[in-house]
């Protein structure tokens, strides 16, 4: 129907005939001409019918914006005052000769250039949200992004081979979505939470490169990084060690970004312990492009008559930190009381604070609720320890050592964004030497960091038995400005420490049986030694955009509740497909 895109109408057409198909973007009415800017996915041009063609003006003259028109026009050069620089088109127009409507539109829920639309609303009308051009520039984005990892796995061996959907359970430590089976009634599929598993059975099958750009689906909290249903770019290799599987991937997203972004990343990516960067950073992705760290001063304070500083330096599980803020003296008592409160959400019992005014000054120098409590040897060294100079403010958490890294390291973040310290680079990271295990306090049990198949740092199932709090695992992530982009390990390919992370993780025999029998029984016919990984698809194009949730990547996206205000999922079934899959509701759908 068409001869061009409107996007791609310019100078080299003019005086040439095109025909164009497109949406009213806007319709002005000046006196006697009327302007249509008339978009397709490739850009707007401006389209002018002029009254000397009766029929055809009436036409322009009854449309409105979003109807969908076929136009042929003739291209010509604006004049010098109507240029447009803003636009790509913008040094031409096409005069109208015929006009066709194609469909009208209603008038639409909102504009689309209207930025304050309410998310439930541009989510209900998807489709509608989607023509905007943000919208166009991601989703295109996303579809290169896609493009050149297909490209560049195919080129060094990898197969995409599909996995099932309707599967067991995955341990990936969220909850599961269901599915009720017809035939086997009372008993149920679960969404895959990712493929692992059944990546891991290619290894034994022996395809050694494997991909697949696959829908992954967890029940868990939504945050602005977390869907429901998302997409992984999941990998696995056999024969190969946590460096070459990390090389090979890096090397991925590097000329992935060279390619997508032009944007060179170091090469190669730096390297952190997961020891490190907690520390430094209290956080295992951290974001390095701010430039605070946290700094342990539990020595220091571990006699202190001040018990909110000398418990935790005394406590094992303590942990005492100071976070200083250059120029942070600035920051007036309301907002330190805000900070107090945003630490408060992650568990921190307060926020003690010193604004270094004159650090030559001594005690006169200092403003704080809590310097009357320590003694000037200890103030000279925090200050001495973190490098103060005048004009900071030195934020303290202590406590538990989970609440101080998880409030602390949020409040670096935060106070990064707001006081304008994070740099615009790019800054890769991988982290590694995770510990195997991490203590549940809540069920007093072990959890797996990763997942239950990923290998300790020991070949000895013994010695595993004997460590787990200290045993270290093979496994990796990588981060991109403060998100994790991507994770993964070398594998268990032994039955004996399979068997032992099993026992060391609380899961009985029975149960490991009955949940992964299938894998344990793989394990005994000729299992390769295999690593992998996979990255979030989502959080790379949120982060190769810039936008601010990963909502605005995908097309089709579900609220923070887990719903599509677009179809009304997750929707009641009828009485007749319930009883086909035998399955009771406590009370009918609807009645109270
Ligand atoms: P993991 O659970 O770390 O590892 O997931 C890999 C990556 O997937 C992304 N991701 C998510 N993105 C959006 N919404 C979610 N709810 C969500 N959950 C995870 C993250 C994360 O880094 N099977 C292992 C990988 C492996 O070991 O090979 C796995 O799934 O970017
Ligand atoms: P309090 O003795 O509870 O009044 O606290 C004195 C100061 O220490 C206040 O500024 C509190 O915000 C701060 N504070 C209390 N508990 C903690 C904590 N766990 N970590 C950091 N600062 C704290």
């Amino acid at each position: 129907m068409r001869s061009h895109y409107c996007g791609q109408v310019d100078e080299s057409l003019i005086d040439q005939e095109v025909e164009l198909c497109g949406w009213v973007n806007r319709r002005r009415d000046h006196g006697g001409v009327i302007f249509v800017d008339l978009r397709d996915r490739e850009g707007l041009v401006q389209v002018v019918f002029d009254p000397d063609r009766a029929e055809m003006f009436a036409t322009a003259e009854r449309i409105r914006n979003e109807y969908v028109l076929k136009v042929k026009g003739r291209v010509r050069a604006r004049d010098e005052a109507t240029i447009n620089p803003n636009l790509a088109t913008g040094k031409i127009e096409v005069l109208g000769l015929e006009l066709t409507v194609l469909n009208a539109a209603e008038t639409p829920p909102f504009q689309l250039d209207d930025e304050g639309v309410h998310e439930d609303i541009r989510l209900k009308y998807r489709y509608i949200d989607l023509r905007r051009d943000e919208m166009q520039q991601r989703l295109r984005m996303r579809s290169q992004v896609t493009g050149f990892i297909r490209n560049y796995l195919e080129s060094n061996g990898f197969l995409d081979i599909e996995t099932p959907m309707l599967t067991k359970a995955t341990p990936e430590g969220a909850r599961d979505y269901l599915v009720p089976s017809r035939t086997h009634q009372g008993s149920f599929f679960a969404l895959p939470q990712s493929p692992q598993i059944f990546k891991q059975l290619l290894m034994m099958s022996g395809f050694d490169r494997y991909y697949q750009i696959v829908k992954c689906f967890r029940d868990e909290d939504l945050r602005a990084d977390r869907q429901p249903e998302f997409t992984q770019i999941d990998i696995e290799t056999s024969f190969m060690t946590e460096d070459q599987v990390m090389d090979i991937t890096e090397d991925m997203i590097r000329e992935l970004f060279a390619h997508v972004l032009e944007v060179p990343l170091p090469k190669p990516f730096p390297r952190m312990s997961y020891a490190e960067a907690m520390g430094r950073f209290g956080s295992d992705k951290p974001d390095l492009r701010i430039d605070m760290e946290l700094v342990d001063i539990g020595d220091l304070m571990a006699d202190v008559e001040f018990k909110v500083f000398s418990g935790p330096a005394q406590d094992p599980k303590g942990r005492l930190v100071v976070l200083r803020v250059p120029g942070g003296a600035e920051l007036s008592r309301k907002q330190i009381d805000g900070y107090t409160d945003f630490v408060g959400r992650y568990g921190a019992k307060g926020l003690a604070w010193i604004k270094v005014n004159d650090v030559a000054a001594g005690r006169e120098g200092l403003q704080s609720p809590i310097v009357k409590f320590l003694p000037d040897e200890a103030l000279t060294a925090i200050l001495e320890r973190t490098g103060t100079e005048s004009g900071d403010l030195l934020f303290f958490g202590a406590g538990n050592a989970t609440v101080v890294n998880e409030s602390i390291g949020a409040l670096r973040v935060q106070l990064g964004h707001d006081l304008g310290m994070v740099s615009r680079e790019w800054k890769p990271l991988w982290v590694v030497d995770f510990p195997m295990f991490e203590w549940n306090e809540r069920d007093d049990r072990w959890n797996a960091l990763h997942h239950p198949f990923t290998a300790p740092s020991t070949e000895d199932p013994a010695e595993l038995e004997a460590n787990p709090g200290t045993m270290l695992s093979r496994a990796y992530d990588m981060v991109l400005n403060g998100c994790e982009l991507g994770g993964g390990s070398v594998r268990i390919h032994s039955t004996d420490m399979q068997n032992k992370v099993f026992e060391v993780l609380g899961i009985s025999d029975e149960e490991a049986e009955e949940k992964f029998g299938f894998l344990l029984d793989a394990l005994k016919y000729g299992c390769p030694p295999h690593a992998g990984l996979a990255f979030g698809l989502d959080r790379m194009i949120m982060l190769m955009t810039g936008a601010g949730s990963i909502r605005d990547v995908m097309a089709f996206p579900k609220t923070q509740t887990a719903a599509c205000p677009l179809t009304s999922a997750p929707s009641e079934v009828s009485p007749a497909q319930l009883k086909e899959l035998n399955i009771k509701l406590r009370k009918p759908v609807g009645e109270a």
